[in-house]
């Protein structure tokens, strides 16, 4: 017989990456409806503006997600920090950077990987004995859509959340029979500070923009914000889902991956240079 699924709400978190964007948002929002929140982040004064207007119980840590020591350090913290059992974990933190394959800087990949991939092995492996010992607890990593499907000049990004979604698909089936959970959350574009904070050498498509043009072309095209993320996040692991997908671009997204397995980049150029015209004419 399947267990009934227990709420987060009110009860304990973690939150890896809770400086900024989806991390912060997610804070926020649980410690509001009564969840004492562990955060962590490398960015000290984003972790204590975050906190700030917290007014429930509230752990900071900085920390690297990349550091393995770090992690299981931060873990050892939270268990001895927790009064109720722990109810999930978010292994969030993220970055993202813009190279062509042929350009690829490997000390950048390595960067990335190491926090994106590496940072959420890292977070299970530090915080699963915590859960598997209670028997109960969600661990909720982070992939993307980039996860779902291939994006030009984001190989490392793409390389890193697919195996963000392998690692934790093979988690969940480890953990069938048990009461604790694993979701994959697949965000689509969220206007966060991903972009501005990514890793950068040169225009991948050789057209001479900044940093700052790219961000902000990335930033028009998102169509979803932190808290409706995380409201979608609370929402998708409180209803026991094991995919969570954010927006609907990860529809179309996730949809085209399995229509058009090869050709789903044709679909979305075409798409976005229609939207681009439509939005022009509407200026
Ligand atoms: N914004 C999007 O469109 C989007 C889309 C798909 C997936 N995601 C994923 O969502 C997650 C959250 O990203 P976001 O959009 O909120 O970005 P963000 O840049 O606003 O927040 C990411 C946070 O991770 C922290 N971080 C970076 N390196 C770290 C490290 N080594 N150790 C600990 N913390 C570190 C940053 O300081 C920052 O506070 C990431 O995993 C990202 O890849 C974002």
């Amino acid at each position: 017989m399947r267990r009934p699924l227990p709420s987060i709400t009110g009860r304990p978190v973690v939150i890896t990456g809770a400086a900024s964007g989806i991390g912060r948002s997610l804070a926020r929002r649980l410690s509001r409806l009564g969840a004492p929140v562990a955060l962590a982040d490398v960015d000290e004064a984003g972790l204590h503006e975050t906190a700030a207007p917290l007014t429930g119980p509230v752990l900071t840590r900085v920390l690297d997600v990349s550091d393995a020591a770090g992690v299981r350090d931060f873990a050892g913290e939270v268990r001895g920090w927790l009064t109720r059992p722990l109810a999930a974990v978010f292994n969030n933190a993220g970055v993202a950077l813009a190279s062509t394959v042929l350009n690829a800087v490997p000390e950048d990949d390595e960067w990335l990987h190491g926090i994106n991939f590496w940072g959420v092995v890292n977070g299970t492996r530090a915080f699963l004995p915590i859960l598997a010992e209670q028997d109960a607890g969600v661990m909720v990593n982070t992939s993307s859509v980039y996860g779902l499907l291939g994006v030009p000049y984001q190989s490392a990004y793409c390389a890193s959340k697919f195996a963000v979604r392998g690692f934790t698909d093979a988690l969940r089936q480890e953990l069938r029979g048990t009461g604790v959970r694993a979701v994959t959350v697949y965000p689509g574009g969220i206007t966060t500070n991903i972009a501005r904070n990514a890793r950068f050498r040169a225009d991948p498509e050789g057209r001479g923009r900044t940093k700052e043009q790219l961000a902000a072309e990335f930033e028009a095209v998102t169509m979803t914000s932190p808290d409706k993320a995380a409201e979608v996040i609370h929402r998708g692991v409180d209803g026991g889902r094991a995919r969570i997908l954010i927006g609907p671009d990860a529809y179309l997204f996730d949809a085209l991956a399995r229509i058009t397995p090869t050709h789903y980049q044709t679909v979305i150029t075409s798409l976005r240079s229609r939207l681009g015209g439509r939005r022009k004419d509407a200026r």
